[in-house]
């Protein structure tokens, strides 16, 4: 695959499981994700992310519409799918029993490596994913995150083109997290294109080239991480206060950096602003505060987060308002 060709492409994707009395899983689900890049698609329990990744890698088979991978059809090629892709499951595959290179080992001769061969990929492996230390010990001693790391060594014995992760740090602690994140950049250093669910936006954020926002089985906004925040409103400053007799004054000193409706909560004495450029406000407010002599107990930047993100999308109300997001 060349540049500028999708290494997963899907139209129109219905899915509903057998007995669901309810809405199906994907309605109309839409993606493109070019060759040799990231794309996470983000979304609350139930939005469909993990049936879209089981389509996709041929475990489910869809009901209506057409999903390409590598360039093969998941329905009529589904073989030729499997061969080029790699998946690292929501739940964790690895066998507890097993030190961390003989599950590696295992994975390999179920993937029809000699002996020989096995043991070369496996301590490969175990060096990219820098578990080489300790290899040796059972997986059962493992935290999340070397368990996560070693998931992904797994799916790779064979040097797949796409790799689907289907939630690669949920419930990992933030060291966890951004050890799986160095891993899945290497890989897509090394050309691997990748699928990545997640409900996390810092997450997508951090790795994604390209963010598809899934609800209810269908996507209701799509563009790079920038495009899509900035189109979501930017960015916020959070200023906690020691008490809350001074959030009026301070509400008034903010209002030159605000974009849009300041949010006051009393009951914490948090006042949060919505901003766009990260530092100028920063400084600004910074500056404001001191000559008032008004000392904060914390002053800090932060993402929308991922409520946030839908609120804008769906409103209060909950009403669909697809949002174009421009590249
Ligand atoms: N085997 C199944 N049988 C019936 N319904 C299912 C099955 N698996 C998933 N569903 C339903 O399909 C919808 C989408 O589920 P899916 O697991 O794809 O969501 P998800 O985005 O991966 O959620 P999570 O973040 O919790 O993993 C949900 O309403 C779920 O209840
Ligand atoms: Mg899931």
């Amino acid at each position: 695959m060349g540049n500028g060709v999708s290494a997963i492409a899907a139209h129109g994707v219905r899915k509903r499981y057998a007995g669901a009395r309810e809405k199906a899983a994907l309605d109309g689900f839409d993606l493109e994700v070019q060759s040799g890049t990231i794309c996470g698609l983000l979304g609350p329990n139930g939005a469909g992310k993990t049936t879209a990744v089981k389509i996709l890698s041929t475990l489910l088979q869809l009901d209506e519409g057409r999903a390409s991978v590598a360039g093969f059809d998941v329905t009529t090629q589904a073989r030729q799918v499997r061969e080029h892709i790699g998946l690292v499951g929501q739940y964790a595959a690895i066998d507890e029993i097993l030190t961390a290179r003989q599950n590696l080992v295992m994975f390999a001769r179920l993937n029809h490596l000699s002996s020989r061969q096995a043991a070369l990929r496996a301590d490969a492996l175990l060096e990219q994913f820098s578990l080489t230390e300790t290899g040796k010990a059972s997986a059962s001693t493992f935290s999340g995150g070397m368990r996560r790391r070693l998931d992904l060594a797994a799916s790779l014995i064979v040097s797949p083109s796409v790799l689907f992760v289907d939630e690669p740090t949920t419930g990992l602690d933030p060291a966890g997290r951004r050890e799986v994140w160095a891993a899945i950049r290497s890989l897509v250093a090394a050309g691997t294109t990748v699928l990545l669910t997640t409900q996390y936006l810092e997450e997508a954020d951090q790795l994604a080239d390209r963010i598809c926002m899934l609800k209810e089985g269908r996507v209701i906004a799509e563009g790079s991480p920038d495009s899509l925040k900035s189109a979501l409103g930017g960015d916020w400053l959070d200023i906690v206060l020691r008490s809350d007799n001074d959030i009026s004054v301070v509400a008034h000193l903010v209002k030159p950096v605000a974009q849009g409706d300041i949010d006051i909560n009393h009951q914490d004495s948090r006042i949060s602003v919505p901003i766009i450029d990260r530092t100028k406000a920063l400084v600004a407010v910074a500056m404001a505060l001191s000559e008032a002599g008004i000392e904060p107990e914390d002053l800090a930047l932060r993402r929308p987060t991922l409520d946030e993100v839908f609120f804008h999308l769906t409103g209060p109300t909950g009403s669909e308002n697809p949002l174009e997001v421009a590249s």
